[in-house]
């Protein structure tokens, strides 16, 4: 395919869009797709039943498993990370007194899931925190023990793009016997991963970030263990035989195999699915583990055209696709809204700047991000 991936999306010549950790842009034959299956709905009787309900999802399917690296008889469709913990959560019996770890600032979807578990269940959640210049990955390896229950954990740290081993974070918490839950919203598709090596009991990722989707949908990747576990919703759909319209109020006992019955209610998601298999096509065709290397290569590029600012690519465990750069003393606090007069959209996380690049952005965009970063600190 060629590798003009800008002209794949409505991207302005005139805009530097550095803020995919935010949101990512639908590449054009997602909108596309998305505005077929509207035009379908406003004429019903061309949606085919039962087909269409079931083809999309399991295409979806099919192309989330490329990503995680496992089979598709594993994924559920879910609408937000939230609900994927949620199953998550229900699905686990931390001991009482036991410990659910997270991580300090961790994503709230990945947290109050477990606050609320916790106090159900009698358990702790205990924060684990860097010390310096420590990495994630020594930070939870020091924080797992004994009484390590569950991890509920990313793979890339939302507010400083720090990474995590999750191999080896997964050797220590199957040593513990604890369950490890994993929010990739902010690395599959752009890091690689794989569930045949890290085995987590259950991984969700929104597909509205890196997954260059629409918003209200996600995927998750459920263990083969779990597979026969509680839904969140006794939707009708992810009941066996439900193919057969005509004899739903045969009430079913059993589920539609694999990992079905996690869906959400209303999964068949005629305008939401086929815009996220177009998205997830893409990557898929390029590839995760081009897309890691090309937006390693941008990511440094765009932290060595602000080196000389005084600004630092200083996190010591930094995920190649995310920058998440430290600022000079006396920055301004409205530096992404000053950035943004100039066109170019980033985000402020604490007191630091993420700059989230993917695929469509070019040498041009790291120019314009560079002069406008001059303008707004001088
Ligand atoms: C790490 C992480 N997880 C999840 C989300 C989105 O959560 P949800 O899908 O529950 O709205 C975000 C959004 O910023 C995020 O950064």
């Amino acid at each position: 395919m060629s590798n003009d991936f800008r002209a794949l999306f409505d991207l302005p010549r005139e805009v530097t869009y550095l803020n995919c950790a935010y949101m990512g842009p639908l590449p054009t034959a997602s909108v596309e797709a998305g505005m077929a299956s509207y035009r379908a709905k406003a004429r019903p009787w061309t949606v085919k039943a039962p087909d269409d309900f079931f083809s999309g999802p399991d295409t979806l399917r099919d192309e989330a498993a490329r990503l995680f690296g496992g089979s598709a008889e594993h994924v559920a469709l879910v609408p937000a990370a939230s609900y994927g913990l949620a199953t998550a959560a229900r699905n686990l019996k931390p001991a009482k007194g036991s410990e659910i770890l997270v991580l300090k600032d961790q994503f709230p979807s990945n947290v109050y899931t477990w606050r609320v578990l916790a106090q159900r269940s009698g358990a702790t959640l205990r924060t684990a925190a860097r010390s310096g210049n420590q990495s994630w990955t020594d930070a939870v390896l020091d924080a797992i023990g004994p009484q390590t229950s569950v991890l509920a954990l990313p793979q890339v740290h939302w507010a400083d793009g720090g990474s995590l081993d999750l191999e080896a974070i997964a050797g220590a918490a199957r040593q513990q016997g604890a369950a490890l839950v994993l929010d990739l919203t902010q690395s599959l598709g752009a890091k690689p991963f794989n569930v045949k090596t890290i085995d987590p009991d259950f991984a969700v990722s929104a597909c509205y970030k890196w997954l260059l989707g629409p918003y209200t949908m996600g995927v998750m990747h459920i263990a083969k263990r779990h597979l026969s576990g509680v839904p969140l919703e006794e939707n009708w759909i992810a009941r066996e035989g439900s193919q057969d319209f005509a004899r739903l109020v045969d009430y079913a006992d059993g589920y539609a195999p694999g990992a079905r019955r996690f869906d959400m209610g209303e999964r068949s998601g005629f305008q939401l699915v086929p815009a996220a298999v177009e998205s997830i096509r893409l990557l898929n065709r390029v590839g995760v583990e081009t897309v890691a290397r090309t937006l390693a290569e941008t990511t440094r590029a765009l932290a060595d055209s602000v080196r000389d600012l005084g600004v630092k690519d200083d996190v010591p465990d930094r995920a190649d696709h995310y920058l998440c750069l430290g600022l000079p003393d006396g920055a301004p606090r409205d530096l992404a809204a000053r950035l943004g007069k100039h066109n170019v959209h980033v985000s402020q996380r604490g007191d630091r700047l993420r700059v989230t690049p993917h695929l469509y952005n070019d040498a041009g965009d790291i120019t314009r991000f560079a002069d406008a970063m001059k303008a707004a600190l001088s």
